[in-house]
């Protein structure tokens, strides 16, 4: 390592920046973003998914399967097209939290996610036509939560598997 990357990797480190291997960046001229370093580290058809957006995602799922399940509990007396509208509304934000993580046809940095998140979606498609068609069939929506166990052990928002 050169003199001066090894100051930019000082100063980086001091500021409490994360800083890898900015020798393939080019030209330093400070520190260096997770985000550039995985630029140049990681291919095109790469889709990095951040820790963020992946935990915000799975909380949103996690809140339409208690969601839904809510809807179907025996407690709620809701008339049926009230319980068809609320279903199709939770199964569409669970469509977009999946697609906010979702990487059709691309590695990511999650294996796990890469192999099952296709087939989540496709669950919540199908779960949705079959709601909002008559007479309406809930019983792929009240079976969603197993396509949660693709990657979760034991139950929705278990642990992962790998
Ligand atoms: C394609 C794989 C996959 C599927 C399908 C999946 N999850 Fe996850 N889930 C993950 C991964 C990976 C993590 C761990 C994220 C991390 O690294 O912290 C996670 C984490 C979570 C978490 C914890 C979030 C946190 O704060 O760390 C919850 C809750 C959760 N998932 C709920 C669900 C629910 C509910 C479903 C079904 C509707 C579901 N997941 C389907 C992969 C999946």
């Amino acid at each position: 390592m050169s003199r001066r990357l090894a100051t930019v990797a000082v100063v980086c480190s001091l500021v409490g920046t994360a800083f890898i291997g900015s020798a393939v960046v080019g030209s330093v001229t400070g520190c260096v973003t997770a985000a550039q370093v995985r630029s140049v580290t990681y291919p095109a058809s790469f889709q990095y998914i951040p820790q963020e957006r992946l935990t915000d995602s799975m909380w949103r799922l996690a809140r339409g399967v208690q969601d839904l399940d809510d809807t179907f509990g025996a407690s709620t007396e809701l008339a049926d097209a009230d319980r068809q509208t609320r279903v199709l509304a939770i199964l569409d934000d669970m469509s977009i939290a999946t697609a906010a993580i979702s990487a059709p046809g691309q590695n990511t940095n999650h294996p796990t996610i890469e192999l099952n998140l296709d087939r989540l979606q496709v669950d919540i498609a199908l779960a949705r036509s079959a709601a909002a068609q008559t007479p309406v069939d809930f019983a792929p929506a009240r079976q969603l939560p197993t396509a949660c166990l693709s990657c979760h052990v034991g139950g929705p928002g278990g642990p992962q598997r790998h």
